[in-house]
């Protein structure tokens, strides 16, 4: 490195904040230093301002209406096509030519959908839908991975106000069966495979194995034919080929249906607490508003950008903000079905070089897998069209900013580091790109009209640099309105820790931890319930440990989550075997395979530790912090409250000979 080289870095690493670039603000969406104080004077009528980027095709009569709060309603008398927003309007408004979707293959080939011809892809895979009887408000489940199919598939259901349910394609087969279960759905659109480094992945299979342990009729699965003559395989009688399918309804056009603004726009399903799953609901009103609204003032997305978020369309970041938001503002959206370090680590440098990328959305395990790659890759690369930069997912540590901002932004371009869930259906804490300052390792204020504190487990606010609970005080458009067919859980997940029905005030509990600065910073410290978070993907520790209780010859489980370089989080398993099997080598290979079946690839253990007893508190109680500081190598704390203390140094020493 060279003497100028090396002061850069060095200034870089002691510097706290970081002022929004001139260049930057100049042509910023939202430059009004007032805009916090605006919207907390005006709230709740602050939020038409996030409607007013929509299209109605009947206005609303209330912006707010909390009479059966925490039931909230947004919009209320208001109508509006989400597919009509995203697409139709910017045809009607002279941008049928412009780019919407610009997808690339892993193998390298590419397609273009303007809007003209995404939209009649979309009005034709909706007439398919309806002609095989799919209704309004009938759930159609998509279980695709990253192929330009997926985003029409949300669309034209969105089309028909059929409300879908993603299912990430990594997912297992019980997991595809999970969901189709609790959401009654009946229609199924999937894929024949794809492509990871270079291999053609059967998907069909892992469909067909989870529609088996569907409790219900299946009506019609329709099948994408991705992989051509890279897989052979048969379609049952109810499952039909895309194309074939398509082909008779080519150049059909189907109205948009007018749906209530608190209709369903669909379900995302995700880990929570217990081992079953919650079904996320989503509306179309408030959701595509705060979904624009977000994408126009923290993205700081206009038409004319090429933007571009590596995000997965099978989680929450990929519906909002590569599907709803980026579209329903009239820009391009990029779409890579790969992975970043396919067939080079340069991939995702040399799309943003050829694509002009103009701003970029990742997660940071992603920034710290291309830290470790080296600098190297990116200088590869003219990177000079990006002018923002963001990270979701989880929380960034300071050198990883500091990488991504000088590395990949050439210290010219902000980073929006965006705190929110699949819950929250959009951004929440973050710092707006054209007006606040940047502090690394902290996501920032909490964004105009968003009430969220820092507070005790009573519910005090806690003063500056000390550690409690992210809360949100008052509601907003993008919120989830229940959860699927149980209201009662929905209560109780996200409401009952803080508020006080008696008095009729609801405060919304997102189960993270945080800190404050002076300044009204948040930083987020990461759940404090049995999530855990691997590689910026949301894992509940209950889900697994039913996984692993499930193999033949494993009694009792405890999974944690310990620190890893690279995935943030990494999923540790302690088993005690049954009685009669040995702790061995098969009997952890059974665990992973366990897991792999139940929930897929992404829960992968890193690892099995076998153990006759798990460490317990005097009541029973299994000390996961414990074992979490075990996977994670850090000093042990007081011990002295277990009933077994003996274990913890068998474990710990079993964990050191690793
Ligand atoms: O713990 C927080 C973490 O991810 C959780 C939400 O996960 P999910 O619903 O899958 O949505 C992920 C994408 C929005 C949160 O409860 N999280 C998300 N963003 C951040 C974060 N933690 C720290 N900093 C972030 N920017």
């Amino acid at each position: 490195m060279t003497q100028e080289g090396a002061d850069l870095e060095a200034r870089l690493e002691e510097q706290e904040a970081f002022e929004p670039p001139e260049s930057f603000v100049e042509q910023a969406n939202v430059t009004d230093s007032g805009i916090h104080e605006e919207f907390e004077e005006n709230w709740p009528d602050c939020w038409e301002r996030a409607a007013d980027l929509l299209s109605w095709d009947e206005a609303y009569d209330t912006v707010l209406d909390d009479g059966d709060a925490p039931f909230y309603e947004w919009f209320t008398g208001g109508e509006l096509n989400a597919s009509y927003n995203c697409l139709d309007r910017h045809v009607e408004d002279g941008a049928a030519d412009e780019a919407a979707i610009e997808w690339i293959g892993e193998l390298g080939e590419t397609r273009s959908y303007t809007y003209d011809e995404l939209l009649t892809e979309v009005n034709e895979f909706a007439a398919t839908l309806r002609s095989l009887g799919v209704g309004e408000d009938d759930v159609v489940t998509l279980y695709m991975p990253m192929i330009p199919e997926l985003p029409v598939a949300m669309l034209a259901c969105a089309r028909i106000g059929a409300p879908h349910s993603v299912v990430f394609a990594g997912f297992s087969a019980d997991a595809l069966a999970t969901r189709m279960n609790s959401a009654d759905s009946e229609y199924l659109v999937t894929c024949d495979g794809y492509y990871r480094r270079g291999d053609a992945l059967d998907h069909i299979s892992k469909t067909n194995e989870g529609l088996a342990g569907v409790e219900h009729e299946v009506s019609d699965v329709v099948v994408v034919d991705r992989l051509g003559d890279d897989l052979e395989h048969s379609l049952a009688a109810n499952q039909h080929d895309y194309d074939d399918l398509v082909a008779d309804y080519e150049g059909e056009t189907v109205e948009p249906v007018s749906r209530d603004a608190e209709d369903m726009l669909f379900l995302m399903y995700t880990s929570g607490t217990t081992g079953q799953p919650k079904g996320v609901k989503h509306t179309t009103g408030g959701y595509l508003a705060y979904t624009a609204w977000t994408s126009r003032a923290v993205l700081d997305i206009e038409a004319d950008d090429t933007y571009w978020c590596s995000a997965d369309i099978g989680w929450i970041t990929g519906h909002s903000y590569i599907v709803y938001g980026p579209l329903a503002l009239g820009t391009t959206s990029v779409m890579y079905e790969g992975t970043p370090d396919y067939p080079e680590k340069d991939r995702l440098w040399e799309i943003v070089e050829n694509y002009e990328v103009d701003i970029f959305y990742t997660a940071p395990t992603a920034i710290r897998a291309f830290m470790k790659w080296g600098k190297e890759y990116p200088e590869k690369h003219d990177l000079s069209s990006l002018r923002l930069l963001g990270t979701v997912g989880e929380p960034i540590n300071p050198r990883a900013w500091k990488w991504y901002y000088k590395h990949i932004g050439n210290e010219a371009c902000p980073i929006v580091d965006t705190w929110w869930q699949t819950e929250t259906g959009g951004m929440m804490i973050t710092t707006l790109p054209g007006i606040n300052t940047m502090k690394p390792g902290s996501a920032g204020p909490p964004l105009p009209g968003i009430d969220a504190r820092v507070v005790t487990a009573s519910g005090e606010e806690v003063s500056a640099g000390e550690a409690g609970y992210v809360t949100v005080d008052k509601p907003w458009p993008g919120m989830l309105r229940t959860l699927y067919n149980n209201d009662e859980r929905f209560i109780n997940e996200y409401w009952q820790e803080y508020s006080d029905e008696e008095t009729d005030e609801w405060v919304y509990f997102p189960e993270d931890g945080a800190k404050v600065d002076d300044d009204g910073y948040i930083t987020i410290l990461g759940r404090v319930d049995d999530v855990i978070n691997v590689s910026g993907h949301r894992l509940g520790t209950m889900e697994i440990e039913s996984a692993v209780v499930g193999v033949d010859g494993i009694a009792e489980a405890a999974v944690v989550g310990g620190d890893h370089e690279v995935k943030g989080e990494a999923v540790y398993v302690y088993a005690i075997p049954e009685d009669g099997y040995d702790a061995d080598a098969e009997l952890e290979e059974r665990a992973i395979e366990g897991v792999l079946d139940s929930i897929g690839p992404i829960a992968k253990p890193e690892e099995v530790l076998f153990t006759p007893e798990l460490p317990k508190t005097r009541s029973g109680k299994i000390m996961r912090r414990l074992l979490e500081d075990i996977a994670s190598g850090n000093e042990l704390g007081n011990t002295s409250t277990l009933r077994n203390p003996e274990v913890v140094d068998d474990i710990a020493a079993q964990v050191e000979d690793d």
